[in-house]
């Protein structure tokens, strides 16, 4: 079993993940509540209830840590707030020196593609992988050629996919996260409402754009009248809109990496993953042009969980000689 550790932003999560990639336990507490009042995530308060979270999610946890069960601590050490991620690195290096047990140190975006191994038999998933990894903070494209070797092939110039739902959210004054609020405004709206611009769809290059489209909304609600005076049916519209453009400018993006590449087996990861229109796009085109798909199997292994680095941390594990992991030298990168 690994004990991961996930506090990159305002989620405090810890989990038990075996060595065939069973999840056994996946705590996540977040600071969600601050992060609705303020209509997003504060730094230092996020690393504040972080520092809370942590006694209390250990407290919840602790009954099950059967320590001579447990053969190395994991922990995101980056990319993320440092503040919250000096929690979790804090209290994974006080465990490890402990309990005398190795300490992995994760990169949070690995951890994201590693998701999709999660309670599925290991001979389901074959390499190599192209992965798109979209949430609030990065929007990349990666090829994974095997376990440990990845490559980015393309990523974003300005504003992550995530990012995008949330500051659409708020310009429609959904409240916050924006991908789930806005996704269920969408379920009564007509995608085909409003033509929203693809930014960079047309060029044959991998990297995405985001902050064209969501000025573009901006306009369209000073065009409308100001987001008070327009109708619940028109905003469900510009939802279902916006989840269109967004989730057609990330597939386009992805399906044109594969006719690059050749690769037949393609995954989605990352808290947009959880998109049911995403993955409804995703699983039809696959489907259609023959490739193989793979999402995470459980909408929580999208968004930040401990578990997705228990699986990064399982993949180092298992393909990685020495098992001597130099703790002291573990910190915010
Ligand atoms: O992976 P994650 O938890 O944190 C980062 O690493 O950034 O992703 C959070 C992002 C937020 O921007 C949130 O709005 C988005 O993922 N998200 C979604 C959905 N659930 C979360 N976006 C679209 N649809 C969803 N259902
Ligand atoms: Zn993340």
């Amino acid at each position: 079993m690994i004990l991961a550790i996930e506090t990159s932003c305002d989620e405090v999560s810890l989990a038990l993940v075996d060595s065939n990639f069973k999840v056994h336990k996946n705590l996540i507490f977040s600071s969600l509540e601050k992060a609705k009042k303020t209509g997003g995530v504060v730094p230092e308060i996020a690393a504040r209830e972080a520092s809370k979270m942590i006694i209390k999610v250990l407290n919840e946890i602790k009954n099950d840590l059967i320590w001579d069960k447990i053969k190395a601590i994991a922990v995101t050490n980056n990319p993320g707030l440092v503040g919250s991620l000096m929690v979790g690195i804090e209290a994974a290096k006080t465990l490890a020196m402990i309990f005398n047990k190795p300490l992995i140190p994760v990169f949070h975006i690995f951890g994201h593609m590693s998701s999709i191994f999660l309670d599925k038999p290991k001979s389901e998933i074959q390499f190599p992988i192209l992965v798109l990894t979209a949430s609030g903070g990065h929007n990349d494209l990666y090829i994974w050629k095997s376990p440990l070797d990845y490559e980015c092939i393309g990523k974003t110039i300005d504003d992550a996919s995530g990012e995008c739902f949330d500051k659409c959210a708020r310009m429609l004054d959904l409240g916050y996260p924006g991908g789930p609020v806005l996704s269920k405004k969408a379920e009564k709206g007509n995608s085909l409402a409003f033509d929203f611009p693809r930014p960079m769809k047309n060029q044959n290059i991998l990297n995405f754009s985001f902050s064209g489209l969501k000025t573009s909304l901006l306009y369209k609600i000073k065009d409308l009248g100001g987001i008070k005076s327009i109708s619940e049916n028109i905003v469900s519209d510009l939802s279902a809109s916006i989840e269109f453009a967004i989730c057609d400018a990330l597939l386009s993006k992805l399906f044109l990496a594969q006719k690059k590449t050749g690769i037949k087996n393609l995954a989605i990861t990352g808290g947009v993953s959880a998109n049911k229109l995403l993955r409804k796009m995703f699983l039809e085109k696959t489907e259609k042009l023959n490739l193989n798909a793979f999402l995470s199997k459980k909408l929580e292994y999208c968004t930040d969980n401990g578990a997705m680095i228990g699986s990064a941390a399982e993949l180092i594990w298992q393909n990685t000689k020495e098992k001597e992991f130099d703790f002291e030298k573990i910190s915010v990168f």
